[in-house]
């Protein structure tokens, strides 16, 4: 039995930092655990130009003990108005790595969103052309499709045509969490990828409804029957470079969630690599961690792999019922593996 495990460092290819206070308080527990991450521009006002995400990028900096190498890697938030050339541009000064997608009113954050991929193709085209990987959540939003089929629905009638008219723009199926959006992206052109959270290797729709209602296990996608949490599971450890770690951190104070209308989103950022690393053990692929958390993504985004190490070894880790204002996923559990 592997007792210890030293793999390359890894980054976290989705992530919520937020600003201000928040920003401070959560940014070094990512920072802790990852070399880079990608963080979402879903702020109010969300980051739209090059200079307010040079400006955000500042703030994060200025936000993490020095002392952490810790590098965070900036994305636009597309709206109906985006620029082509201010997305390129961007991407030219290394501001920029990637674009987020959001569909209009998805999610937290998303009401400046795309209401129709129509709107943007002028920008996605360009995209294409100087290899800007574009970052999707996809679920549609139409107010008859049940949420539970909402990322399902998607694929059909905008992630699918999109691939088939794009064929060469890197996109990234973000936080994927049902069976049809793993066999998708498996089944894809090598430019389609996808990222998958703690919470959707180890929890379903059951943890959120079952014996009272949890506000701390709902976030977006919601987490969805037990045999869409397996399929994840199976492609998170299959050892394809399509998926990787993306751990969709998303803080939000104690009292937002647990009101009569919570906000969505999971933090895990504290004990991120500790409940991924539980999820590979149980199914026998600890061979295949590494590359799940510290290859897959930069090999996808074309970014050098992280020089450092970094081990983790069999023992408890305890995890509080509160980190500040914030309530961590695995509240109050006990994980398997800590951080050496
Ligand atoms: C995210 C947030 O709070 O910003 N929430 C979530 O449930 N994941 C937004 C998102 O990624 O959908
Ligand atoms: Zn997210």
């Amino acid at each position: 039995m592997t007792d210890r495990l030293t793999i390359r460092r890894p980054d976290d290819w989705h992530v919520h930092l937020r600003d201000g206070a928040m920003l401070a308080h959560v940014a070094p527990y990512t920072a802790r655990q990852f070399a880079r991450a990608i963080v979402m521009p879903n702020l109010s006002p969300p980051v739209t130009t090059v200079a307010e995400g040079r400006a955000y990028r500042e703030r994060i900096v200025a936000a993490i003990p020095a002392a952490l190498d810790f590098t965070p890697l900036i994305v636009a938030y597309l709206t109906d108005g985006t620029d082509a050339e201010e997305m390129a541009r961007g991407h030219a000064e290394g501001v920029f790595t990637a674009a987020k997608l959001y569909p209009a009113h998805a999610t937290t954050g998303s009401a400046h969103g795309v209401t129709d991929v129509a709107n943007i193709m002028g920008v996605l085209e360009r995209m294409a052309d100087i290899g800007m990987p574009l970052l999707i959540h996809g679920e549609v939003t139409d107010h008859d499709v049940d949420i539970f089929d909402r990322e399902a629905l998607f694929i059909d009638r905008t992630l699918a045509p999109l691939v088939a008219r794009l064929p060469e723009l890197k996109i990234v199926f973000e936080h994927i969490t049902t069976a049809e959006a793993a066999q998708f992206v498996a089944d894809a052109p090598a430019n389609v990828a996808a990222t998958i959270t703690p919470q959707h290797l180890h929890i379903n729709r059951n943890a959120m409804l079952v014996g009272g209602i949890r506000p701390h296990a709902y976030c977006l996608p919601v987490a969805k029957r037990e045999h869409h949490r397996l399929a994840v599971r199976a492609a998170a450890t299959s050892g394809s470079p399509k998926f990787f770690l993306g751990t969709d951190s998303a803080p939000h104070a104690v009292h937002t969630k647990e009101a009569p209308c919570g906000c969505a989103g999971i933090f895990n950022a504290p004990f991120a690599l500790e409940s991924y690393i539980a999820a590979f053990d149980e199914d026998g692929a600890l061979d295949r961690f590494e590359g799940f958390a510290s290859e897959h993504g930069p090999r996808f985004y074309g970014l050098p792999l992280n020089q450092g190490t970094i081990t983790l070894e069999r023992g408890a880790t305890v995890v509080p019922d509160r980190i500040g204002d914030v309530v961590p996923f695995h509240a109050g559990e006990t994980l398997g593996w800590r951080i050496v």
